[in-house]
C-alpha cells in the first residue's frame, strides 16, 4: 500500500486575518476548491476518475459545513463512478499517518497525537483497535501553541512561528511551569502554561528578545511534558515503537528530544513525513483504504479492478446515504 499522489489547499492565509478559522468561510471554500483540487491530483498521478476503486472522505469529528461539504462530494462521485464510499474518523487519519512513512512502524505502538484541537495518548493494537491512555484536561497542545503566539504578537498559526522565535531565545530566562508532569497519569493541562506567559508579560514592555526567550521557554515547557508522558506511556503498556501525529508532531524540538530519550531506552519513534503532520487528505485515503482492503481484494488477495467493483457495487446496490458526525469520540471506533 502506497501514495500515489497527494494535494492540499491551504485556508491558512484566508483564517489568518481572523486570528483563528471562520465556519462559514471555511466551508464555502471548500465547495470551491474540491473538485478542481482533485482533478490536480489525478492529472499529476496520470489517473482518471474511473481509475478509483473507492473514495475515502472524513466523516468527523470536526464542522458540520466543511465535513457535509467532503462527504456530499465523496458520496456523489462514488455514487457516479458505482465504487463504495467510507466515512473516516479525522484522528484515525492522523493516528495512521506514520504508516506512510519509510520505515513504517507495525501494531501494536503507543500513539502520541498532538493537534490542534486534540492532545492525546493512545494505546494502538490494529486498525480500528484504540485505547485512551490519557488527554488533555483542558487546551490542546497545538492550541496552547497558538493562543500563545497570539499573547506575543505573532500571526496565525502559532506553532511554527513560536518555533521559529525560538531557536534566537534563551528558555532559562523566564521560568514556566510544567503543568501536570508529575500528575501519576498520562492527562496533560496546557492552559495553565498559556496563563502564565500571560502573567509574565502583563505590564512589560517586550523586546524582541523577551518574545524569544518566552516563545522557547513556552515550547521547552510544552516539549517537557509530551515527552515524559510519552515514555512514561511506553513505560506502561511495555510496547517498544511510539507513533507521533498532528501539527505539533512537527515541531523540531519535540522531534529531537522523543528521539533522543526513546532511543535511549531501547525504543524507536516514527513520525509521518514532514508534510502529512497537519491535515491532509493522504491520511484520510491511507485509513480507507486499510479499511477497505478486503472489500477490495479478490480471493487470490489480489486488487480487484475498479470495473469489477463498480459491476458488483451496481448488483449490490450500494447504498449512499450518509451522515457526518461534528462530534465523534475515537474510542467508540471497531476494527473494520
Ligand atoms: N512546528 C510546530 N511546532 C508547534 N506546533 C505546530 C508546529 N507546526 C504546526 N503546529 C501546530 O499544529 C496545529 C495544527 O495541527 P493540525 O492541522 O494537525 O491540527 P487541527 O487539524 O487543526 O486539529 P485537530 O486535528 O485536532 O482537529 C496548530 O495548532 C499549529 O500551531
Ligand atoms: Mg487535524
Amino acid at each position: 500500500m502506497g501514495l500515489l499522489g497527494h494535494k492540499l489547499h491551504s485556508q491558512v492565509a484566508m483564517h489568518a486575518d481572523y486570528g483563528g478559522v471562520v465556519p462559514e468561510l471555511a466551508s464555502r471554500d471548500h465547495i470551491r476548491r474540491v473538485l478542481p483540487l482533485t482533478r490536480e491530483l489525478l492529472a499529476g498521478a496520470g489517473k482518471a476518475l474511473t481509475d478509483l476503486n473507492a473514495i475515502a472522505y472524513t466523516q468527523g469529528p470536526g464542522l458540520a459545513g466543511a465535513l457535509l461539504v467532503g462527504a456530499s462530494i465523496a458520496q456523489g462521485l462514488a455514487y457516479s463512478l458505482q465504487i463504495p464510499a467510507i466515512g473516516i474518523h479525522h484522528l484515525e487519519g492522523h493516528l495512521l499517518s506514520p504508516l506512510l512513512a519509510d520505515p513504517a512502524p507495525s501494531f501494536p505502538f503507543v500513539a502520541l497525537l498532538v493537534s490542534g484541537g486534540h492532545t492525546q495518548l493512545m494505546q494502538v493494537t490494529g486498525v480500528g483497535a484504540y485505547t485512551l491512555l490519557g488527554e488533555t484536561v483542558d487546551d490542546a497542545a497545538g492550541e496552547a501553541f497558538d493562543k500563545t503566539a497570539q499573547l506575543l504578537g505573532l500571526g496565525y498559526p502559532g506553532g511554527p512561528n513560536i518555533a521559529a522565535l525560538a531557536e534566537q531565545g534563551r528558555p532559562w530566562h523566564y521560568k514556566l511551569p510544567r503543568p501536570m508532569l508529575n500528575s501519576g497519569n498520562f492527562n496533560f493541562s496546557f492552559s495553565g502554561l498559556k496563563t502564565a506567559v500571560l502573567t509574565a508579560i502583563r505590564g512589560q514592555t517586550l523586546t524582541q528578545q523577551d518574545k524569544a526567550d518566552l516563545a522557547a521557554e513556552f515550547q521547552a515547557a510544552a516539549v517537557d511534558v509530551l515527552v515524559a508522558k510519552s515514555l512514561a506511556a511506553l513505560d506502561k503498556t511495555e510496547l517498544t515503537q511510539l507513533v507521533v501525529a498532528g501539527g505539533v508532531g512537527a515541531n523540531r524540538l519535540l522531534r529531537e528530544r522523543l528521539t533522543r530519550q526513546a532511543a535511549q531506552r531501547g525504543c524507536r519513534v516514527f513520525y509521518p513525513p514532514l508534510e502529512l503532520c497537519t491535515d491532509n487528505g493522504a491520511m484520510i485515503a491511507l485509513a480507507g483504504a486499510l479499511r477497505l482492503a478486503p472489500r477490495l481484494r479478490d480471493d487470490s488477495g489480489a486488487i480487484r479492478l475498479a470495473s469489477h467493483i463498480a459491476d458488483d457495487a451496481r448488483g449490490n446496490a450500494t447504498s449512499h446515504a450518509f451522515t457526518v458526525r461534528p462530534r465523534w469520540d475515537l474510542e467508540e471506533l471497531r476494527p473494520a
